[in-house]
């Protein structure tokens, strides 16, 4: 296809802590699939990291792990631009232009605004508050048509298209309006031990989350002792049964399997046949990433190499729709 005509795609993840297999699924894993068909922007958002404490020293290891990761889950670097969101400067710049276009109101609204202000209630500051207007900064710089996320994002894109009506219904076309792109299945990966709950990686029970850099013996571990219910029969039913339905779901991902064929597949055996089963395909599905991660993270001359290019390519055409934005709201050219 035509470059000119590729339709643009952006999405990122914090580097706030390890990759988890909620990111993996419900968002890397359809990214490296992508590269042909799209123009692709992926970041480190480390920006939207620091609206919670971070240790300085583990944030940047993590962001280049974050890299290395990347590479490792499928994202060529000559197919994608691949940057860390604090090397385009053109994301503060453009974030603070469309927070005077973000209704207060609006950000109240915001679910992982509500979640985080109760989790880090001694740090409420207003970066965690006007969080989204920087998101929808790095989806507008570049034009993105799509964003491929998991479900709990989609709130954040639909608020980035109402910001960007906004501007244009003032403005003119300056932006285009992104949708959200969420995989039909691993949108919600749920917690192992509390599936009530997402799998994330700020929560406090390590049982309950599996991360992509995990060794075998702590994934099994962790599949073992996963919570299910007082029955035996693996099916599913999210409201009644919302551990093993969170297990279906993730080996239906794993293995292209539908939930159908998975009720047949393990028909009169019980979850101590299951659980180990869903935990050795995550082990096999996640060794090779675990491994090339590994040996890319030593190659930090390389990994350099691939970030500068990145934010030199990210720079070029964040400024762009910069410009455009500044002459729009009345800002001299310098
Ligand atoms: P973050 O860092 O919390 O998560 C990264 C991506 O992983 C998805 N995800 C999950 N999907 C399924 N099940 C889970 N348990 C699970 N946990 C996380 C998230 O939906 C996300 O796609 N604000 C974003 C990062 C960001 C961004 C952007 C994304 C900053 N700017 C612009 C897209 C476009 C965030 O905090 O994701």
């Amino acid at each position: 296809m035509d470059e000119q005509q590729k339709k643009v795609i952006l999405s990122g993840i914090q580097p706030s802590g390890a990759l988890t297999l909620g990111s993996y699924l419900g968002a890397i894993k359809n990214w490296a699939e992508l590269a042909d068909s799209y123009d692709c922007y992926y970041m480190m958002a480390d920006m939207h990291s620091i609206t919670v404490r971070q240790n300085p020293a583990d944030l940047r290891r993590r962001t280049v792990e974050q890299l290395a990761a990347y590479i490792a889950c499928g994202l060529d670097p000559q197919k994608n631009t691949i940057f860390v969101q604090s090397h385009v400067p053109a994301h503060a710049q453009l974030s603070w232009v469309l927070n005077c276009y973000t209704m207060f109101g609006e950000l109240t609204r915001m679910t992982q605004y509500k979640m985080k202000s109760e989790q880090h209630s001694d740090n409420i500051n207003a970066g965690l508050f006007t969080y989204p207007a920087l998101m929808a900064a790095d989806i507008l710089l570049y034009q993105a048509d799509l964003v491929p996320v998991g479900g709990d994002q989609k709130q954040h894109v639909e608020l980035t298209r109402n910001i960007a009506g906004r501007f244009n219904g003032i403005y003119g076309d300056v932006f285009k309006l992104p949708e959200p792109y969420i995989p039909a299945v691993g949108a919600r990966v749920m917690s192992l031990s509390t599936p009530e709950n997402k799998m994330s990686k700020s929560d406090p029970d390590q049982n309950g989350c599996v991360y992509v850099m995990d060794p075998p013996e702590d994934i099994m571990r962790k599949f073992k002792r996963a919570v299910t219910d007082c029955e035996t029969s693996v099916r599913y039913d999210p409201v009644e049964k919302p551990g093993v339905s969170n297990l279906m779901q993730i080996y239906s991902v794993c293995t292209g399997a539908t939930f159908a064929q998975i009720e047949q597949e393990f028909a009169g055996r019980g979850y101590g046949d299951f659980k180990p089963k869903v935990g050795e395909t995550v082990v096999e599905m996640l060794r090779p990433i675990r491994e090339e991660t590994q040996r890319l993270i030593k190659d930090k001359a390389y990994l350099e190499a691939v970030y500068k290019d990145g934010a030199a390519r990210a720079c070029s055409v964040a400024n762009k729709t910069l410009r455009k934005v500044y002459k729009k709201v009345g800002f001299v050219a310098l």
